[in-house]
């Protein structure tokens, strides 16, 4: 397929970040993934760059360059999602240590030069599924990317509720300085938020099929998927959410989703609902001024199709074997 749209995937694997991983590495006949940057977050930067390098390479993808971002938020101390997923940051699944190394040194650097070398007249979609300290580095310290970059298709936020606190959602709460520049930066946003993604899932049947399949990449997600089933968070659900892999759906079948574009901004707050992502619901404010704003907060999803494409993205790579 002519046309590839250029991708920069920016993650904290982290189960659903593998989820995600396989998703859009399952698409490279659209895709032109450009790199993949790693951020602390699910668990600390050692762990998740260790794990970003283990998926392309287990995911057949080693020629996508990886490098290693922020290894921590802005201002605030790190605090892992460890409960979610584990002390490895993939559950229980042990993948094979990879050949493959670091892309650089800087990871940063290497971000801003894969950007600014796309050809001219190209744009770039970052897709960012961890916290957003990497993304507001790199647009805060070189601003002149921005023109290149498209849009970011983020998963994050709410906007209503929240999962590690009633009123925020972890990669926006973890570091929330980050999230506002990145909301406040004027580059167009797609938000898959906890309003999209606790709409799609998997049930324990579907997770216990990829366990049973016999692939080997679908039994490695199967493994982790399962992980989430025995976590605090899943025990008593039939299903489990996956954020992360939602987000990358969204970017190979957008028609399956739908939202409102919304002004949004972010609790920078030490209260109660620090990382809240404020989504503004009305049509105008107190002054008569649209709150239409640049962020596409997505709401709604056909599950069933979801549940469809995503275990056909994680067959495929099992097909052949
Ligand atoms: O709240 C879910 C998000 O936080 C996902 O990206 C998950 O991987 C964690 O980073
Ligand atoms: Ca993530």
């Amino acid at each position: 397929m002519e046309n590839k749209k250029n991708v920069w995937l920016d993650a904290d694997p982290g189960i659903d970040d593998a989820a995600a991983f396989a998703v859009l590495i399952a698409y490279r006949d659209r895709l032109n993934i450009c790199g993949i940057s790693s951020v602390a977050g699910n668990q600390s930067s050692d762990r998740v760059t260790a794990n970003a390098l283990k998926l392309t390479e287990f995911l057949g993808a080693a020629d996508i360059p990886v490098v290693r971002g922020a290894a921590g938020p802005l201002l605030r101390e790190p605090a892992d999602a460890g409960d979610v997923h584990g002390t490895s940051g993939l559950g229980n699944c042990v993948l094979p240590e990879p050949k493959k190394e670091l892309a650089a040194e800087n990871g940063l650097l290497y971000m801003r030069d894969v950007i600014l070398a796309l050809p001219k007249g190209e744009q770039i979609t970052i897709m960012a599924i961890g916290p957003l300290t990497n993304i507001a580095l790199l647009i805060k310290t070189f601003p002149e990317v921005k023109e290149r970059i498209e849009r970011i298709v983020l998963m994050g936020g709410a906007a209503v509720g929240g999962n590690v606190t009633p009123t925020a959602e972890f990669n926006i709460w973890e570091d929330p300085e980050a999230a506002k520049i990145v909301f406040d930066a004027g580059i167009p946003i797609v938000m898959c938020g906890l309003d999209v993604t606790h709409l799609c899932g998997l049930t324990r049947e579907q997770v216990d099929g990829l366990l049973e399949s016999g692939g080997r990449v679908q039994r490695a997600l199967g493994e982790m998927l399962k992980f989430y089933f025995e976590s605090p968070a899943y025990q008593n659900s039939d299903r489990v959410y996956i954020h992360d892999a939602t987000t990358a759906l969204y970017l190979v079948h957008p028609e399956i989703f739908g939202g409102h574009m919304r002004r949004v901004d972010v609790d920078c707050s030490e209260g109660m609902n620090r990382g809240m992502t404020v989504c503004d619901m009305r049509c105008y404010d107190d002054d008569g001024v649209s709150c239409v704003g640049n962020v596409l907060v997505l709401d709604q999803a056909d599950p069933v199709v979801y549940q469809k494409l995503l275990l056909e993205a994680f067959a495929s790579f099992d097909r052949d074997e």
